[in-house]
């Protein structure tokens, strides 16, 4: 049992009201932590230390910052078994996957402590002999970044790490669900010697009284928030009275194109692997699989056969590769898709069945890895994210189709392709309109690369080079020579 409390200028303190909403194992339903639950007074006073802090902290110099983001890394890695055993117990992810989140989640750490020393500025020829032109790169500012209870850790530090590597001040606000990673994380930034308001944590059980609030403070520069698509628009549209830049990691609807040349364990590999991570609770996860029809059958036999052998229950557990789906809500929509799909002719190849039983405070929900075929478009699987562990499976002729199928969304975060033809590979994944395309490949998230999305999907990208970018004005200074 875990306890924590806000933290703001780099203090541990209770919620200003004393309320604290408990956290839940969703394997077990037990009680697994109680956190602070923050309200507007407390929000302002992370807003005012982060911005009391900034202009401190812009001032160091880049290896003054990278240093303290170096020693967060090392202690992320020195720390990385606890961190996945919290992570596993209140996301329910199972621990080999916890695990390889927490180093994902490091690798952002490191990645913007080297990038931070590299936030070069430009001269342009001016166009009179006395002038100069120079451009800077400056920190955005105070930084609110809104966080997922799906990837407890990585998306924090995936918008914390650029943020601070460029001189901006944040505060977090992590998942109702899953604040006790983001608490032991910010104990460990405190660690690395993060000064006072650099980092400050509000928990809360009532997130949009906490966005509204960072939302309409102006000294609030920039909003960063991974999430739904509905709740990115909201965000967005009130983003718009103090003209905030924002950044938004929104819904995706990832389609698996499989070609007719595709060596099919490897393809129904790849597609198990992107699918099934996390319990299909993903945005990138493969949502719609598109064969071509001359081995939907054997393909859908050998991702079945993958589905089925896959382990389901406590993410504590040996062997364990599905893990419970987050909440009831959660389950009733994966069991609602499936019925719809059932009922509008598809069939079952395995899996379809949630298995909910009594946990120690309530239900807790698992759901078998399920693989349907005969997939029709009017079906909810193939055009509204399912968020679970179901694996559509519906037939293509020709490259052209499945082009345009995966195409027919208005989301457009990751796709992926299995083909063994180079010149196929590069004219589809050029023709498809999604920010992330794995070739043969069903996991490509890594930290030096850009990750966002097209259309709905989000603005912005996070990772590499270009993740920093979201944290920076462009300043233009003009020098005429006296
Ligand atoms: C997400 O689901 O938003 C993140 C997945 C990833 O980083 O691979």
């Amino acid at each position: 049992m875990r306890r924590y409390g806000l933290y703001v200028d780099g203090q541990w303190t209770p919620a200003g009201s004393g309320k604290t909403f408990e956290v839940y194992n969703p394997a077990t339903g037990d009680v697994v932590g109680e956190v602070a639950d923050a309200s507007k007074e407390d929000v302002l006073r992370a807003v005012d230390a982060a911005h009391r802090a900034f202009p401190g902290w812009a001032a160091k110099t880049a290896k003054e910052r990278s240093e303290i983001l170096r020693r967060a890394y090392d202690l992320m890695v020195a720390n990385l078994d606890e961190l996945a055993v919290i992570m596993t117990t209140e996301q329910g992810k199972p621990l080999a996957e916890a695990k390889g989140e927490i180093q994902y989640a490091a690798d952002f750490v490191l990645w913007y402590s080297e990038e931070a020393k590299r936030v070069y500025g430009e001269t342009i020829p001016a166009s009179f002999p006395h002038k100069r032109i120079l451009v800077l790169r400056q920190p955005v500012g105070v930084v609110a970044a809104i966080t997922p209870w799906n990837f407890p850790a990585a998306m924090i530090t995936r918008k914390i790490a650029p943020a601070l590597a460029a001189g901006c001040t944040v505060i977090v606000k992590p998942a109702k669900q899953t604040p006790l990673t983001a608490c032991r994380l910010v104990e460990i930034f405190e660690e690395a010697g993060m000064p006072p308001g650099v980092v400050n944590l509000i928990t809360g059980s009532r997130a949009a009284e906490i966005a509204d609030t960072m939302l309409a403070d102006e000294r609030v520069r920039k909003i960063t928030f991974t999430g739904s698509t509905e709740v990115g628009k909201q965000l967005m549209r009130k983003a718009a009275d103090t003209v905030k830049h924002i950044s938004l990691e929104l819904g995706g609807h990832a389609p698996f194109l499989v070609f007719e040349d595709a060596d099919i364990d490897a393809a129904a590999r790849e597609v198990a692997a992107s699918k099934f991570r996390n319990a299909g609770q993903t945005c990138v996860c493969t949502n719609r699989v598109y064969v071509h029809e001359s081995i939907a059958e054997p393909f859908a036999e050998a991702l079945a056969k993958r589905a089925a052998s896959m382990k389901v229950g406590n993410g504590l557990e040996e062997g364990v590769v599905i893990g419970p789906l987050i909440d009831r809500q959660a389950a009733e929509k994966v069991e609602e898709h499936v019925r719809d799909a059932v009922q509008k002719g598809a069939r079952v190849v395995t899996g379809g069945h949630r298995l909910s039983r009594a946990g120690t405070k309530g239900e807790v929900h698992f759901f078998e890895p399920t693989v349907l075929l005969d997939v029709s478009d009017d079906m909810l699987v193939l055009y509204e994210e399912t968020f679970g562990p179901v694996a559509p499976v519906q037939t293509f002729r020709d490259d052209e189709e499945a082009v345009r199928k995966a195409n027919d969304t208005r989301y457009g975060l990751a796709a992926y392709l299995f083909t063994r033809d180079l010149s196929r590979a590069v004219r589809v994944a050029e023709s498809l309109e999604y920010g992330i395309v794995g070739i043969n490949d069903g996991l490509p998230s890594v930290a030096q690369a850009p990750f966002g999305g097209f259309k709905e999907s989000g603005l912005g990208r996070e990772g590499g080079r270009h993740g920093i970018e979201e944290f920076l004005e462009i300043k233009y200074v003009s020098l005429a020579l006296v």
